[in-house]
């Protein structure tokens, strides 16, 4: 929802978000090349960073995949969402770093290019223990260039959310090439035992804060009633939605915003236009609906972004009777005005589209 594209809207936010990136990412290879500097006193420089820059890209990419099922289970993690995008692409910095100084160390003293020698010295292909694992670094590699290359909202806008969207979750692809780039790497090291205690840890924690933020939502989307007659369901008390803030019901397999603003109730898809945010988790702010991620904003009666921005979400016809809300769950077209339903008025009021 900006007027025209900058290569990155600073703000004081986001200064500070990268501040505390930098540090924290700067602390972390000081710490492990540190330390494996006094415990393997002979390992060369080039090993110790090979090493703190290929683990600080993983754990930092463990952070990224937690960030979105962690704010599903609590809001305050939102402000690490913010500026995901930012650790996505120092993700790929750090993982570039890693891999030139691999291909420095084990492919540059030879008399061949080192990029030729990485992709052709070990054709190992079939046997597990030799295999040659770093060709799996390089194909994930190649999934977070993609990803970095095309965070910015200029490619969001031009590529189309879906198609940015599909593109983005290759995040998992590289995730699964980079478990078995470091699974079959350790086959080749004595370092294999921690390697693996804290690989499987890692697994575990993605998969299982996936799989509880998925079942909550499962849980929250099959409370949806039947339709009654003329096709409204009853989704909810209107005591139940508290002022400026929505409940967030499905219908018809789509995820329904039902907002509740100055005694009046709307309801929009609860799709954001610009990352899929949940709008239902945002509040009503001088008198839009504002996405919890980026603010982008939209007016809860038609859908439609306030001028001069153009963004469009679908509506649902709403009705409020004897304190109950009912929606129509056929969505209207992005940006149609919906006459909010009026809180207290005579049952069947404020339905038209
Ligand atoms: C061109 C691409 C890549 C190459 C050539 C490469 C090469 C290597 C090599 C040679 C090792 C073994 C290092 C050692 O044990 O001393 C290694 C380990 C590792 N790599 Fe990569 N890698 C690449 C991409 C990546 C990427 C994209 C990531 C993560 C985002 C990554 C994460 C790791 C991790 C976590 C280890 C284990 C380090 C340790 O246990 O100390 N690598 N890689
Ligand atoms: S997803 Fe970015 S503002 Fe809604």
């Amino acid at each position: 929802m900006s007027v025209q594209y900058k290569a990155i809207g600073w703000n004081r936010q986001k200064r500070i978000y990268d501040a505390w990136l930098a540090a924290g990412v700067a602390l972390y290879v000081a710490i492990f090349a540190g330390a494996g500097w006094l415990s393997h006193p002979d390992a060369t420089v080039e090993t110790l960073l090979i090493r703190a820059l290929g683990t600080g890209a993983f754990v930092l990419l463990h952070v990224v995949l937690s960030v979105g099922p962690l704010c599903r289970l609590d809001l305050r993690f939102l402000p690490l969402l913010y500026n995901r995008r930012h650790m996505g692409v120092t993700v790929f910095l750090l993982a570039l770093a890693h891999g030139i100084f691999s291909v420095v160390q084990f492919h540059a003293g030879g008399d061949r290019n080192p990029f030729v020698s990485l992709l052709t010295a070990n054709p190992r292909l079939l046997s597990l223990g030799q295999f040659p694992f770093e060709l799996l670094g390089l194909s994930a590699l190649g999934i977070l260039f993609l990803m970095a290359a095309t965070s910015h909202d200029f490619w969001l806008a031009n590529l189309t959310a879906p198609i940015w969207k599909s593109l983005h979750m290759l995040v998992y692809v590289a995730y699964a090439l980079l478990v078995l780039h470091v699974t079959l790497g350790s086959l080749q090291d004595d370092r294999g035992l921690v390697r693996s205690a804290l690989l499987a840890a890692g697994m575990a924690w993605v998969f299982g804060l996936h799989l509880v933020a998925g079942l909550r939502e499962r849980g929250a989307d099959r409370d949806a009633a039947a339709p009654e007659a003329g096709g409204f369901v009853d989704v909810c008390a209107v005591a139940d939605i508290p002022e400026c803030r929505a409940r967030v019901v499905c219908l018809s397999g789509e995820r329904v915003a039902v907002f509740r603003y100055g005694g009046k109730v709307s309801a929009l898809s609860n799709a954001c236009q610009h990352q899929n945010g949940p709008l239902g988790e945002g509040r009503v702010i001088d008198g839009c609906v504002t996405c919890p991620w980026h603010g982008y904003q939209y007016l809860p009666d038609s859908g439609a972004s306030p001028p001069p921005f153009t963004e469009r979400v679908p509506t649902f016809r709403v009705r409020v009777a004897g304190g109950r809300v009912l929606v129509d769950p056929r969505p209207n077209p992005p940006g149609t005005r919906v006459e909010p339903a009026v809180v207290g008025a005579p049952a069947g009021g404020g339905a038209h589209a």
